[in-house]
């Protein structure tokens, strides 16, 4: 799902190309046009939750569409990421951001200018859980999901911080 249709026909023509039968829906989340209890899995991520002004409406639409036993799956930048610099010499906390902001601005390739809304792992998990899914696993990962192309090798993904994190939540069963 995705309310972008230029990411729902490359998402079309990459499972095309793999002959996977897959159905996308370009939609705006919260708002998903999906049954109640319709899906095995949800998955959200790699620079998903950075888009959802509402973490609770999102994880409550979650919780609507997933079935009795289904599943959560998040995997994503972990939330104190905005906080690390890109030097590549050492490690540096960012002046100019706070772990508990409401938002940043981007300011480095490729979302450079966009306004990500922040969201931390308190508060994720809560939302998860509030709408009534259960947490099994939460693991954080010193791997960012993503490095820029370009060899920028910043000192912060040597493996001392968070960068990533993974979750799974359950939908209880009847
Ligand atoms: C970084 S990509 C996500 C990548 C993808 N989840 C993956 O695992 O490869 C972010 C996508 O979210 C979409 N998006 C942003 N806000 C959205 C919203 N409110 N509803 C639906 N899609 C949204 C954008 O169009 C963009 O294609």
């Amino acid at each position: 799902m995705d309310y972008s249709s230029v990411a729902v026909g490359a998402a079309r023509q990459r499972a095309d190309e793999l002959h996977v039968p897959c159905r996308y829906v370009v939609a705006e989340v919260p708002g998903v046009p999906l049954k109640d209890d319709s899906a095995d899995l949800v998955y959200t991520g790699k620079g998903a939750l950075i888009w959802m002004r509402d973490i609770d409406a999102w994880a409550r639409d979650v919780a609507r569409v997933v079935r009795p036993g289904g599943h959560l799956f998040v995997y994503e930048a972990h939330p104190a990421v905005p906080l690390w610099s890109w030097d590549e010499d050492d490690v540096r906390v960012r002046p100019d951001r706070s772990y508990f902001a409401e938002s940043h601005l981007n300011d480095t390739y490729p979302a450079n200018g966009a306004r990500e809304w922040q969201w931390t792992l308190g508060q994720i998990v809560t939302a998860i859980t509030s709408a009534g899914l259960q947490l099994q696993v939460l693991e954080e990962y010193a791997e960012p999901f993503w490095r820029p192309q370009n060899g920028t090798n910043a000192a912060a993904w040597s493996g001392r911080l968070p960068n990533s994190y993974a979750l799974l939540a359950r939908q209880p069963s009847q």
